[in-house]
């Protein structure tokens, strides 16, 4: 089994393409296998934004494995009162064996990984969501059997969802085709990082042109066009963003067996239309489903399973 004890996942790129193949393989595996940790261990879940998927997914996914979860709501810690993520860090280490943060800043993630010996993994910051895009390959994964060589298209905001996608799909040997406005990009640094794990051997292409991107893709994938903590600007970005909509018109262009991925929360209408996210090629339901095997996967091989 994939050995990734004691680690932190910060970031996809903590993981090698091997650790990567080993983790969707044991997430496979443990869709119809129960598997337990060696000893009773307890997550806690130091969450600032809201959730539903990973929240649950965690929680259940710890359930199963036999251990215990926390949810260490910030209104009800010490946390909203201002005590230093250097403080905190340290405490928690003292009580728990793994914690899975999510906020704002990855800087933030980095400094209660810098002052925690446990195992800290990323549940989303406004930087990475590397979780998410473990489940998303392993549904990619299931529905067309091996993920080399193929194309997935991310069309709508340069947010966290994509600088994970482009780390993921370079790690995985796909090719990555990220469509957004001008001036809503993903993070050069990513894509820079993103651009070396794929070593010239598969193409990482960012443009803000929509219908290039889609052509022949095998993923079609979109997330909301304002991230948690962009409430302010959701307005203004509509008509900026009205192009970059996964529509009918748009799946058209993608390969006739394509997929229609989206990490949910959808807003219909906007990022993509009902009929398509409701349509035979969307496996989004199959995709929230695997952030439990992926995270239960993921938790296995952090803390060692038998
Ligand atoms: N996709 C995702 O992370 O969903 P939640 O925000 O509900 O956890
Ligand atoms: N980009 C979105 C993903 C939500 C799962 C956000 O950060 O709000």
């Amino acid at each position: 089994m994939v050995a990734l004890n004691g680690r932190d996942l910060l970031s996809l790129a903590d993981l090698s393409s091997t650790e990567l193949q080993e983790l969707l393989q044991l997430a496979t595996q443990l869709k119809s296998q129960k598997l337990k940790l060696q000893s009773n261990k307890v997550l806690g879940l130091l969450f600032s934004k809201a959730s539903t998927r990973t929240r649950v997914s965690f929680t259940v996914a710890m359930y199963q494995l036999g251990g215990q979860v926390i949810d260490l709501n910030p209104n009800v810690t010490q946390v909203s009162r201002g005590e230093p993520v250097q403080d905190t860090a340290r405490v928690l280490d003292r009580y728990l064996d793994v914690l899975a943060i999510r906020t704002f800043a990855q800087q933030e993630l980095e400094t209660f990984a810098n002052y925690a010996k446990i195992p800290v993994i990323n549940a989303l910051t406004d930087a990475e969501h590397p979780c998410q895009v473990l489940a998303d390959l392993m549904t990619i994964q299931e529905c067309f059997g091996s993920l080399n060589g193929l194309t997935l298209t991310y069309v709508g905001d340069g947010n966290n969802v994509a600088n994970s996608l482009m780390l993921g799909c370079a790690l995985a040997g796909m090719n990555v085709r990220i469509a957004t406005p001008e001036g809503y990009e993903p993070d050069p640094k990513i894509v820079e990082q993103a651009r070396s794990l794929a070593n010239n051997q598969t193409e990482v292409l960012l443009t803000h042109d929509p219908e290039l991107a889609a052509k022949e893709a095998a993923v079609l994938y979109t997330d909301v066009w304002a991230s948690m903590g962009q409430e302010a600007e959701a307005d203004d970005r509509l008509p900026i963003f009205q192009a970059y909509q996964i529509s009918e018109q748009l799946l058209s262009l993608a390969d006739p067996q394509a997929i229609v991925l989206h990490c949910l929360p959808a807003h219909r209408g906007e990022e993509i239309t009902e009929a398509v996210i409701e349509g035979s090629q969307s496996r989004v339901w199959d995709q929230a489903e695997n952030r439990m095997h992926a995270q239960k996967a993921l938790l296995a091989s952090i803390l060692g399973a038998q």
